[in-house]
């Protein structure tokens, strides 16, 4: 960069920031804190990629596909910086960010600033690193880091429902799985300043907080410091994610509160019975089972057998009869056979998911997987493996949703329906959306609608007389 160069950026009195996100729900809420930290420094928003002098791009490595769609956006960063807008500064976040380092400054010559998950403080000291005409990183993961005490500014936020995170990082180390790596081991966020960011959402008219986490069941709060460091941190009181839930659903009755993500092995009966106990936590539970072959899960490494998952969703209904279950499936994993492929459709009839998310296995580098198996199953095979399973995904969906109708649900309107202006769109405690034609009623309010008709994906209604 040239002297000129450098100067024209520290002199630009405009502060705008561009941030756009990828990956998981954790990403967004995360580009809210991003926000937070850089409206302190003077920083504004803007959707608008040609007037912004800081770019950021928050993102994901989960799949390889997740990485190309990086790639392609910091492609067309580079044609805008080029073409439009010469003092574009460009800073890559989150799970790419931690796992790829400066092998990224490497690779993408336009970017200026890699930030870590864990690092998103130092970003005002990384931005002038870049204005006195260094390249800046930092990637370094803490065994603290929470962000518990910033605030979010919320980014294209209905109002109305707001994501909230509690806890970071995984211990699992799923064989396939590369998170383990990007966002560190787990650490919790202290109750209290949960408590209070729910609380301040509920003041300003928001009636839906998602508790966020990597593994959200393994919330733990014995102080601060790495969950499994609590053995030798010598302390013997902790608060863990039932207790957290009651804390929070005991704000007010008229918050909703839905949880996710949560790993089969860690969601407790004590967790399930304040789900019971307290009509506004939400009756649905995100529960990722990825094969239904016992011989695979034992390869993934998810601590699980298919009669143990089974069990537990016979737990679950057996405490909360109509708790509404979705999943994730990975199809094709290293060496899945045929036999493999068909006791996870076997496992999904017994279960008979509201709703997944599926997947092709994508092997990602320095996993347990990619080091110590083959990727061998064809990509023709995990295709035609994968649309088996959303055919029958599908034809569930279809059938849970087709016996709502009839039946009242209690719905917190969320806004406009997108496909059309005269009706409101929301959701009901099982995390269904419901669309019915607006009334007097308002978003943030709730409405008993009888379900007529419906979709695999949405249930359609009216307002209750
Ligand atoms: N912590 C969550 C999952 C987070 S990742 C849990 O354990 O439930 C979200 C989903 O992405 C996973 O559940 C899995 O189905 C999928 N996934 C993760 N790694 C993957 C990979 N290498 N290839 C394909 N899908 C993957
Ligand atoms: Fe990945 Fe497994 Fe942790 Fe989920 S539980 S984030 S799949 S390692
Ligand atoms: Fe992706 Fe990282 Fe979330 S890899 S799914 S953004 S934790």
């Amino acid at each position: 960069m040239s002297t000129a160069e450098i100067e024209k950026r520290k002199t630009s009195s405009k502060k705008l920031l561009y941030i756009e996100s990828y990956g998981c729900a954790m990403n967004f809420s995360d580009s809210e804190i991003v926000s937070s930290i850089l409206k302190k420094e003077g920083f504004k928003s803007t959707n608008n990629l040609t007037e912004a002098n800081l770019v950021l791009i928050n993102t994901c490595s989960i799949r390889d596909k997740a990485e190309q769609t990086v790639r392609n956006r910091l492609k067309l960063y580079n044609s805008i910086k080029k073409k439009k807008n010469p003092n574009m500064m460009v800073g890559v976040l989150g799970c790419m960010a931690e796992r790829l380092k400066d092998k990224l400054l490497e690779e993408e010559k336009l970017v200026d600033i890699v930030a870590g998950p864990d690092s998103y403080r130092s970003l005002p000291k990384l931005i002038n690193e870049v204005h006195d005409g260094r390249k800046a990183i930092n990637v370094i993961l803490s065994k603290e880091e929470t962000y518990a005490d910033i605030s979010p500014v919320k980014l294209n936020s209905n109002g109305v429902t707001a994501f909230v995170s509690i806890m970071r990082g995984c211990d699992n180390m799923c064989s396939f799985c590369v998170v383990p790596f990007t966002r560190g081991r787990e650490r919790s966020r202290s109750p209290e300043t949960i408590v209070k960011e729910c609380k301040d959402l509920f003041d300003k008219g928001y009636r839906e907080v998602t508790l966020l986490g990597q593994n959200v069941d393994s919330f733990f709060w014995y102080g601060g410091g790495l969950k499994k460091d609590f053995k030798k941190s010598g302390k013997i009181t902790f608060i863990n994610f039932a207790n957290l839930l009651e804390m929070v659903a005991k704000i007010d009755k008229k918050l909703r509160i839905r949880f996710s993500t949560s790993h089969p092995k860690d969601i407790t009966d004590e967790v399930l019975y304040v789900m019971k106990k307290y009509e506004n936590i939400c009756k649905y539970i995100h529960l990722p089972v990825q094969s239904g072959s016992t011989r695979i899960l034992k390869l993934m490494k998810r601590g699980y057998s298919r009669e143990w998952y089974l069990n537990k969703i016979k737990k679950i209904k057996s405490i909360i009869p109509n708790c509404a279950i979705s999943m994730d499936i990975i199809s094709g994993f290293c060496s899945e056979t045929e036999h493999d492929h068909q006791l996870t459709l076997s496992l999904m009839k017994k279960v008979k998911y509201n709703f997944g998310y599926m997947f092709s296995y994508s092997e990602r580098p320095n996993t347990f997987a990619e080091k110590k198996f083959s990727d061998d199953v064809t990509p023709e095979t995990k295709k035609l493996r994968l649309q088996e399973i959303i055919n029958l995904q599908q034809k569930h969906s279809f059938e849970r949703n087709k016996s709502f109708v009839g039946k009242i649900q209690n719905v917190l309107i969320e806004g406009i329906s997108k496909k059309s202006k005269e009706h409101f769109y929301g959701r009901n405690s099982e995390n269904t959306v419901v669309v019915f034609p607006k009334n007097d009623k308002s978003p943030g309010e709730y409405a008993d609608i009888i379900i007529n008709n419906f979709t695999s994906a949405t249930l359609i209604g009216e307002l209750k007389k």
